[in-house]
């Protein structure tokens, strides 16, 4: 059984972990394998914009505590490169849409918070329960969670391991939308569909933009946004979304 199921239905493509006999734990196979299908997909000039999901009972629940933590040393952690798997899925291009029904814990939730947007079923649960293991957080869980959600609540949840459900995960600002759990998939698929008809170069420079706000300073963040605004005006997209919008017709993007 692969461990990552990808299904391409340009312009948009589904990412679905498969490890469903541990909740889609997050070994070393399945990391491996989701970098390569990410990083194929940002290659593949039909899809714009991808979800990644699971099943209905979990995005993911975490490492895989069995296979990973319980022999780990210091140095057997570092000796498998945790950093640089998950630096390059926050370096695919494409907008990646994070669809989140059942558990979304430790690594699983940080895998979520890695993609650009997070939708959920209404019957998810985030939480970053490693503090029940003796550990922290170790795939950006404190950083990203504290940049989402502010310092008191992220602390809260991060020194607890309380999980929130999906209404609190909205309240909190964790999460973008929450869908029925009869159409949760098909919802953020189509979420993934309006994203995928808009301009692609606006779309990669707004990402890009809106990731800077979580690390730059302000007056970094508004000089890349400035000059990425100007950049847009010698798009064919501009003069096409412009055209449209005068012409009262629907416009056409072409990425160019
Ligand atoms: N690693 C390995 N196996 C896991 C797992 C994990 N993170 N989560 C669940 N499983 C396995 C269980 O061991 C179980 O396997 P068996 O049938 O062989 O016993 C199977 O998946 C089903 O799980 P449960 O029987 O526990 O299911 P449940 O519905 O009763 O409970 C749960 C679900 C609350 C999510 C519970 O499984 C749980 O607490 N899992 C661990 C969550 C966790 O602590 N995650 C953080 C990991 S640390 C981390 O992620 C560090 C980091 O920052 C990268």
């Amino acid at each position: 059984m692969p461990t990552v199921v990808v299904t391409r239905e340009p312009p948009i493509a589904v990412v679905q972990l498969n490890r469903p006999e541990v909740l889609n734990a997050l070994n070393e196979e399945l990391m491996d394998d989701l970098v390569r299908s990410l990083e194929a997909l940002d290659a593949d000039e039909a899809i714009r914009c991808v979800v990644l999901t699971g099943n209905e009972k979990a995005f993911a629940a975490g490492a895989d505590i069995k296979q990973a933590f319980v022999e780990a040393t210091p140095v057997s952690m570092l000796a498998q490169d945790l950093t640089t798997r998950w630096e390059r899925i926050r370096r695919i291009k494409k907008p990646i849409i994070a669809a989140v029904s059942g558990y979304a814990l430790g690594g699983g939730c940080e895998l979520a918070m890695v993609c650009d947007i997070i939708v959920a079923s209404e019957t998810a649960q985030f939480g970053q329960p490693e503090v029940n293991l003796g550990i922290i957080p170790g795939a950006g869980g404190t950083q990203r969670l504290t940049r989402a959600v502010g310092k008191y609540v992220a602390m809260e949840l991060v020194l607890t391991g309380r999980r929130v459900k999906a209404d609190e995960a909205k309240a909190i600002g964790l999460v973008a939308q929450v869908y029925p759990s009869a159409s949760w998939l098909d919802d953020a698929k189509a979420l993934a569909r309006t994203i995928a008809e808009k301009p692609p170069i606006a779309v990669r420079l707004a990402t890009e933009a809106i990731d800077l706000a979580q690390s730059a300073t302000l007056d970094a963040g508004l000089e890349f946004e400035r000059k990425a605004f100007y950049l847009l005006f010698a798009t064919e997209d501009k003069k096409e979304g412009v055209d449209a919008f005068v012409n009262k017709r629907k416009p056409t993007f072409k990425g160019r």
